[in-house]
């Protein structure tokens, strides 16, 4: 892990999501005011519903140019986008549903396919034509939102699966054995081409998998998320003091 990754820690899950919404005002204005367009890799699970919410509120609702945001998401899961465990689902109502986007600006992993592969093979075909790819050409987005698991996985890179390999591919179906189900997941490569990766952790179950992550042996294979290292970008992790508690001496931030 790059020493250079920024680490916020937050008394609270509140303070968390507070800040990582503020991080999101910046980078998106940022974005937009210099190429005229945000370009946002979401991440799934629980975590993010409640920052979704908090960014689709009063308190940021009005201080983010929802038009000029392209969505994307880091990983979904094999299942219909109606689906109780659909990323997708989770995000148009928590988030999509609130601030009224353009259609054409949601860019959705789409999951009614026989073929996960297939499923992978049109998502990474809409990042090529939207990117303007050259042939495995990764995408730069502004900013890749992702979350960890309690076995240091993030978006559908989970330990010992084929996916943690994938060099050069920017998205892939991976079978995850434990979870007997099929995920499609952007890549490593295509995670470390962003110019901004957050990871947004909350809640003392993460606190050990946090501690291994940032503080443990180089394990990768072990514990995925140590493949995030963005190769000309913004690495920041934002905890609660809860999932901070695993660190060697984690000060709060301001
Ligand atoms: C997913 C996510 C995944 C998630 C972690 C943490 O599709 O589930 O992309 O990587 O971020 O599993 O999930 P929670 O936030 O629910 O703990």
């Amino acid at each position: 892990m790059r020493v250079e990754a920024e680490l916020f820690v937050a008394p609270d899950g509140g303070g968390a999501y507070r800040r990582c919404a503020e991080l999101f005002v910046e980078a998106s204005a940022a974005a937009i005011s210099s190429t005229g367009r945000f370009t946002v890799a979401l991440s799934g699970g629980s975590t993010p519903t409640e920052l979704y919410g908090l960014l689709s509120g009063e308190a940021y609702r009005l201080r983010i140019s929802w038009q000029d945001i392209h969505f994307f998401w880091g990983d979904e899961r094999y299942v219909p986008p109606d689906h109780a465990d659909s990323n997708f689902r989770m995000t148009k109502e928590s988030l999509l549903d609130r601030i009224g986007v353009p259609s054409s600006n949601i860019h959705q992993v789409v999951t009614d396919r026989e073929d996960p592969a297939q499923i992978a093979a049109e998502y990474e075909s809409q990042l090529v034509q939207f990117f303007r790819l050259a042939r495995s050409g990764q995408p730069r987005f502004d900013l890749i939102l992702l979350g960890m698991g309690e076995d240091g996985h993030t978006a559908s890179l989970f330990p010992e699966t084929p996916a943690l390999q994938v060099k050069d591919r920017a998205v892939v179906a991976n079978y995850v054995e434990k979870l007997e189900s099929w995920r499609i997941t952007l890549t490593p490569p295509a995670i470390n081409n962003a110019l901004h990766v957050i990871f947004l952790i909350t809640g003392a179950s993460k606190a050990s998998a946090v501690r291994d992550v940032l503080e443990g042996p180089y394990r990768p294979e072990r514990l995925p998320s140590q493949l995030i290292d963005p190769v000309k970008g913004r690495l920041t992790f934002i905890l609660d003091r809860a999932a901070a508690g695993g660190l060697s001496a984690p000060s709060l931030s301001r």
